[in-house]
């Protein structure tokens, strides 16, 4: 089957491919002709997955190598980093040659949360001790292939931890993704469903007009922080044991009613978010934390500017706003609706 390209623009512009079965079709040529030598850094225990797409590239003339990574967040991790550069150039790649990620969010995209965000955008980082993606680089990439059969082997939480963010898209700018999830939420919960291909589509486009208008994450970028807010504090408060669309999800949750509350939401669309966040199996309510711990969390997240709180919230849907400094009473009944 034929994979649809979605352009993301910007000042080094590259597609993204989106299909089913198409990484033996397409790598080669996402590669193209000026790498002799092709660098396959992949997850730990994706080794079939990895096969396939060096078997791939090997057929189409290229001298491969894999080069395997610890699952998940041990990946993002200097040590990690170093030993790669070591590795490269044991391997003599040179700047015409070209490297392949594949993996989860943390190496991308072979979840659904890699496809749908992580993967779109160039964003990169990794760990240190004082924090979670402290320190990276805007590094866009030459392209994405976004093989959407690679789905089939991940675990049935993590393709729902991954609809939070497009049910995310959906509130924020394309509320088609919300109407064909509602069709049938049960079949939206997994990778085989009659529209998982279009929601992914939809949610990549809205992200890559979002990255493309503004690569630095000035201004339109914080739109997708939509829910993260509170998300990033549940998530440091659960030690990062939870996936990360469940925290999201919750904070989605949070931001509904704070905009419901500020009399800037209706309350059918902020009813609607509890409606679909639990028809396709994620949280809408967190029994585990403490409402002052859980504010100072948000006080220091990164996307909080200076002293000022900055809420994303809706004005109606799709029509997402900012909300600076919002009373602190109104934070509070809101954390008591989730
Ligand atoms: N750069 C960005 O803009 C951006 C955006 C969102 C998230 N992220 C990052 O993404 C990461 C989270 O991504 P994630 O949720 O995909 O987690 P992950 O990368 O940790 O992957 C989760 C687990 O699933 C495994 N896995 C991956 N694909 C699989 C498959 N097809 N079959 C079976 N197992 C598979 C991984 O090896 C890992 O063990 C975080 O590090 C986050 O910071 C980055
Ligand atoms: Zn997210």
């Amino acid at each position: 089957m034929t994979a649809t390209r979605i352009r993301v623009g910007g000042e080094q512009p590259y597609d993204v491919l989106v299909g089913r079965g198409i990484i033996g079709a397409e790598l080669p040529a996402l590669v193209g002709d000026q790498a002799a030598v092709v660098v396959l850094i992949h997850a730990d225990g994706l080794e079939a997955l990895a096969g396939r797409a060096l078997e791939a590239l090997a057929d189409a003339g290229y001298s491969v190598r894999a080069e395997p990574v610890p699952a998940g967040e041990q990946a993002k991790d200097i040590g990690v980093a170093t030993a790669l550069w070591s590795r490269l150039a044991a391997h003599r790649v040179s700047r015409s040659d070209a490297i392949i990620g594949l993996g989860g969010g943390a190496v991308t995209p072979t979840t659904l949360l890699a496809i749908v965000d992580a993967a779109i955008g160039g964003k990169t980082a990794i760990n240190i001790a004082a924090g979670k993606n402290l320190v990276g680089a805007f590094h866009p990439p030459a392209g994405v292939l976004a093989d959407l059969d690679t789905l089939a082997s991940l675990p049935g939480r993590e393709y729902v931890s991954g609809m939070a963010e497009v049910i995310k898209a959906g509130f924020i700018a394309d509320p088609a993704i919300l109407d064909l999830i509602e069709q049938d939420p049960a079949a939206a919960a997994a990778p085989g469903g009659p529209h998982a291909r279009e929601v992914v589509e939809r949610a990549i486009a809205m992200k890559a007009a979002v990255v493309a208008a503004d690569l630095r994450e000035a201004g339109q970028r914080e739109m997708l922080n939509y829910g993260h807010t509170l998300g990033h504090a549940i998530e440091r408060a659960e030690h990062y044991s939870i996936p990360h669309g469940e925290a999201v999800a919750v904070g989605m949750m949070f931001a509904a009613a704070v905009g419901r509350l500020a009399g800037r939401l209706d309350e059918p669309t902020a009813a609607r978010h509890g409606e679909i966040l639990a028809a396709v199996g994620l949280p809408t309510r967190y029994d585990g934390g403490s409402w002052p711990l859980l504010r100072e969390a948000m006080a220091v997240d990164k996307k909080t500017r200076g002293q000022h709180l900055r809420l994303v919230v809706l004005d109606g849907l799709a029509r997402p706003g900012i909300v600076t400094d919002p009373a602190e009473d109104l934070l509070a009944r809101a954390y008591l609706e989730v």
